[in-house]
């Protein structure tokens, strides 16, 4: 059987008549940096910079969620940081958004469904194949953003880390095939650019989308907000609160994505 070797990111092939309109006007593409989230902030310094996109094939220093690493070989997936530092929208918002934008994109790479994880998984069978790091820096009243995505591309069962392999996926064991990084990039900007435009304008269509597309919804939940432990049915989520959640012990109540996270969930 002849092996497909997966082809390396290349710029021109990702901004080949990419009709994007408020990201991705220039795409950048390191072999090797600390993470991409770093590079990202640092064109944070120049306001012309608002909607650049910064991709590796390779983090010596990735990040994820609190203490989390991010951890991927080099060339496996697609890792990529966006500068945003004309949005508007809040963060809890902008996290849905992009966990939509991903999903989505992700969803056409393969014969799966790709689901969401509140706050920031993308879920194929029950694994994480994709993880969104929001990072923002408030300054004379405006917030930047930089928005981190790593989407496991071409992990093998016997190359993901022992530490992740119960728990993680990526889309070639799930598509049995070799995904096409510069394609799933490509579309993962105009999904990107797509739903920033529609939550700037009309949040309740991200909402919708992501009710669809949420793996908690209606769901049993166990969460650790700050220290505390809380369990119920997770009844909804809130463009400015967070998830919404009917407490076993009465009552409902909000929780944010930066402080919460997900222990146990009902499937
Ligand atoms: C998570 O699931 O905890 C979030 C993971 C985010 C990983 C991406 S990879 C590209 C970008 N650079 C980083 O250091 N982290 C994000």
């Amino acid at each position: 059987m002849t092996e497909i070797r997966p082809a390396a990111l290349d710029p021109d092939k990702i901004k080949a008549n990419l009709k994007t309109r408020c990201i991705a006007k220039d795409v950048i593409i390191h072999s090797c940096t600390s993470s991409t989230n770093d590079i990202a902030w640092q064109y944070t310094q120049n306001t012309k910079n608002d909607g650049v996109v910064i991709f590796a094939e390779e983090q010596t220093a990735g990040r994820g969620r609190g203490a989390n690493k991010w951890l991927s070989g080099k060339g496996e997936s697609l890792l990529c940081s966006v500068v945003l530092l004309d949005c508007e929208l809040a963060a809890e918002l902008l996290m849905l958004t992009c966990a939509v934008a991903v999903a989505e994109a992700i969803g056409r790479c393969g014969p799966y469904k790709a689901k969401i994880r509140w706050p920031n998984d993308v879920i194929l069978n029950e694994k994480k194949a994709a993880g969104i790091l929001l990072e923002s820096k408030t300054k004379k009243s405006r917030t930047g953003y930089v928005l981190g995505i790593g989407v496991n591309c071409h992990q093998t069962l016997k190359s993901l880390p022992a530490e992740i392999k119960d728990a993680a996926t990526s889309i070639d064991i799930e598509s049995a095939s070799v995904c096409d990084r510069n394609l799933l990039a490509k579309r993962l900007l105009v999904s990107l650019d797509d739903w920033l435009i529609v939550a700037s304008r009309d949040s309740e269509q991200v909402l919708e989308r992501w009710r669809e597309l949420s793996t908690l919804l209606g769901r049993r939940v166990t969460l650790q907000y700050r220290r505390r432990r809380f369990s119920g049915n997770c009844i909804g989520v809130d463009p400015q609160k967070g998830l919404v959640v009917q407490l076993d012990r009465g009552g409902t109540r909000f929780f944010n994505a930066a402080h919460t996270t997900i222990v146990r969930q009902d499937f």
